[in-house]
């Protein structure tokens, strides 16, 4: 197994500190979802940035979306004998045999951004990354007051069985359970993508009678409501006036977009992550003590009268 290199002459290990590098290298496996819309390259540019500063050789794997290339990758890495495993993980399910194939190297996992749902807990470390319910919970919250609790709404979902789809519904629909007059009346994936936004809003455009009676679009994320944008454009509608629009991840496109008056609310997710996760990981590897399972990195809200800041 290879571990920890730890650097053996003191000498040595003092002038590293001083020339303020770490005092071991440390090779880690990460394998990435995808690059689907613009917070995802960001978050995976970060990490790259990052590792080079805390001098981690990492080892990138994009799945291009697919379950099975992460599954390829995580293997890879054991092959490799890397001193850890970080995996963003596309979907929800279908890792315990990969993980437990993992643990039995003697490799240990972490979880950034996604979550899994596997049985034995203890086949990760630790998972870094936001409150995905949470994030619902706000854009619920902001709805409800933005609309005096009185709303249809149409709902663009993020990629089918990934943890921020199934959490931010989750959270989402908590909020608007409370209010009788608030109800998601449409509800289909786009899959986190631009493309995917446009196409799932053009068909609720048709199904409604150009968005008669909607009052709100709700998406899992920012790109696929920048679809939804254009594709409102496209059919006459003013999106952040004829609808409201919240989503999720604020990314550049979409502080524009608010500081147009084209969207109306949108929750960070941060991107510039790295800076969370590699401390946890690196602390693991040192001291092997144990992690809560969750490592919360906070979620902010921003309104249109707050783009930019
Ligand atoms: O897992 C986080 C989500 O994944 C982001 O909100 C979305 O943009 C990305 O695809």
């Amino acid at each position: 197994m290879h571990l920890i290199k730890w650097l053996s002459g003191a000498a040595v290990g003092t002038a590293l500190l001083l020339a303020g590098s770490p005092s071991w290298a440390v090779t880690i496996g990460f394998s990435q979802v995808g690059d689907e819309g613009d917070w995802r390259p960001a978050f995976s540019k970060d990490m790259q940035d990052e590792a080079k500063k805390e001098g981690i050789d990492l080892k990138f794997a994009d799945a291009q979306g697919k379950e099975e290339e992460q599954l390829k990758a995580v293997r890879a890495f054991i092959a490799q004998k890397v001193d850890a495993i970080l995996i963003a993980p596309v979907v929800t399910t279908g890792w315990d045999q990969v993980l437990d194939e993992a643990k039995k190297a003697g490799i240990p996992v972490f979880l950034a951004d996604r979550d899994v749902d596997v049985k034995d807990k203890s086949l990760y470390v630790t998972r870094i990354s936001a409150d995905f319910n949470l994030e619902g919970r706000v854009a619920g919250a902001w709805l409800a007051q933005a609309s005096v609790g009185q709303c249809n709404i149409v709902e663009e979902q993020g990629t089918v069985g990934s943890a921020p789809a199934i959490e931010r519904k989750k959270g989402f629909e908590a909020i608007t359970a409370n209010f009788p007059d608030m109800k998601i009346v449409k509800s289909q994936s786009g899959d986190f993508t631009t493309d995917g936004g446009k196409k799932v809003m053009e068909a609720f455009i048709k199904s409604t009678d150009n968005l008669k009676g909607i009052c709100a679009s709700f998406a899992h994320n920012d790109n696929m409501q920048l679809g939804a944008m254009q594709a409102m454009k496209e059919a006459g509608l003013k999106p952040g006036h004829d609808v409201l629009m919240v989503s999720v991840d604020y990314v550049p496109a979409m502080k524009e977009a608010l500081a147009a008056g084209d969207a109306n609310a949108s929750v960070e997710l941060r991107s510039a992550i790295g800076k969370y996760i590699y401390p946890v990981m690196l602390q693991y590897l040192k001291d092997k003590k144990d992690l809560p399972k969750w490592v919360k990195i906070p979620s902010e809200l921003h309104r249109a009268a707050t783009a930019g800041n």
